[in-house]
């Protein structure tokens, strides 16, 4: 059977192989029996292998979409310590939000989502709130996005890994539309807990939400009382642990999908799959200069996985109507996230290739083109 191919440039769900589609095709099958608990087993043992030993860290599985991962980590692991949450982007602002509902005691340093964060100003901060507010409650975990999805900015994780080393301060990432795009190592870039989901650069279908954990960070939040029931992190690792299965009914088929992504994202390595993604931006920055039309983050503090776009100021164009052009045509693009400048995004995830850039390219001219926009020099 063929399946229409659609090139997805929104960021995420990404475009997957057919493979991956068909792989979820299966007979039906309880998911507490054995032999799913087997397939459970090699998703978690190989989501860990691409960041960090089986020794050391551990993956914990939910049913739900990325949101949920980063919500189990925030609800389950701060017990009395306080939070110092890095807000450079929408993502960084939601596990503010979640801080709040949670009431937990955190910091928020907002800082511009189109500029490298300033880890001068991030240090200050930490040594403020260790010291100089009387409270004797110091940070305990910082949490902070590596790939800011609203913009495109990649943050440097390994240098604030580096100042949480220094500080003794447990670090949250969420590494939702990063991991297994970028390569990340835990253990080097002092990552304590990871959060990220089966439907971005590891190519598999939306539906399950992944936690890495330190495993003795992990067991000392035991006795931390739990915030909800369905999210909480330490029950949901020993009830895998004892039984390879989750505590409440998984996506199953969904499960099969991510297995069959996680078989090609090993053939194809993590570091090739980020060299594939940075020639697909390559096309699409090149392309982008072509036709005059300009980025909002620097190509130096661009994760190259997504390119947010600045409107061009021409008349007859339409954010909507440039969508339709494109969809009709197979490309789906997504619009901006900030409010202080009108985008619209590109992002290169996904099984996709350089030619399709291309293409894309082409038909983004064509668009232009109709609207009487020349290129000629
Ligand atoms: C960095 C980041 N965090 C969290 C999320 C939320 O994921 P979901 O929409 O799957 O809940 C996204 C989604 O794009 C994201 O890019």
């Amino acid at each position: 059977m063929d399946i229409k191919r659609n090139i997805l440039l929104n960021p995420g769900p990404a475009t997957t192989t057919d493979t991956v589609k068909f792989s979820q095709v299966v007979p039906d099958i309880c998911p507490r029996e054995k032999e799913f608990g087997d397939v459970m087993e090699f998703v978690s043992k190989e989501l860990t292998n691409f960041v960090g030993s089986n020794d050391t860290y551990t993956t914990i599985l939910f049913g739900g979409s990325g949101t949920a991962a980063v919500e189990a980590i925030i609800s389950s692991v701060v017990d009395d310590g306080k939070v110092l949450i890095i807000n450079n982007g929408a993502y960084g602002k939601r596990i503010c939000e979640m801080a709040d509902i949670y009431n937990l005691n955190y910091i928020e340093f907002e800082c511009s989502p189109i500029e490298e964060i300033n880890l001068d100003e991030l240090e200050d901060i930490i040594k403020m709130h260790n010291s100089d507010d009387n409270s004797g409650v110091g940070i305990s975990h910082l949490a902070v996005i590596h790939h800011e999805t609203t913009t495109g900015i990649l943050n440097d994780i390994g240098l604030i890994g580096e100042l949480c080393k220094k500080y003794n301060i447990d670090m949250i990432v969420d590494a939702m539309s990063s991991f297994a795009g970028i390569p990340i190592n835990m253990d080097e870039m002092n990552i304590t807990y990871l959060a990220s989901s089966s439907n971005k650069c590891i190519q598999g279908m939306a539906g399950i939400s992944f936690v890495i954990a330190n495993k003795e960070a992990l067991i000392k939040t035991k006795n931390i009382k739990p915030r909800n029931l369905y999210l909480n992190l330490y029950k949901q690792y020993i009830y895998f642990k004892d039984n390879y299965q989750m505590r409440f009914t998984p996506p199953v088929q969904v499960l099969y999908g991510l297995r069959q992504a996680i078989i090609e994202a090993k053939e194809e390595t993590i570091n090739a799959r980020y060299e594939r993604y940075k020639e697909c931006c390559k096309v699409l920055w090149t392309g982008l200069d072509k036709l005059k039309l300009r980025k909002l983050v620097s190509e130096k503090a661009s994760s190259m996985l997504l390119t947010s776009i600045i409107e061009p100021q021409i008349c007859r164009y339409n954010f909507n109507e440039m969508h339709d052009f494109l969809y009709n045509r197979g490309f789906t693009i997504y619009p901006g996230k900030i409010a202080s400048k009108n985008t619209f995004r590109i992002a290169n995830i996904g099984q996709i290739y350089p030619e399709n850039m291309l293409k894309f390219i082409e038909l983004l001219e064509e668009y232009f083109t109709q609207l009487q926009v020349s290129y000629e020099e």
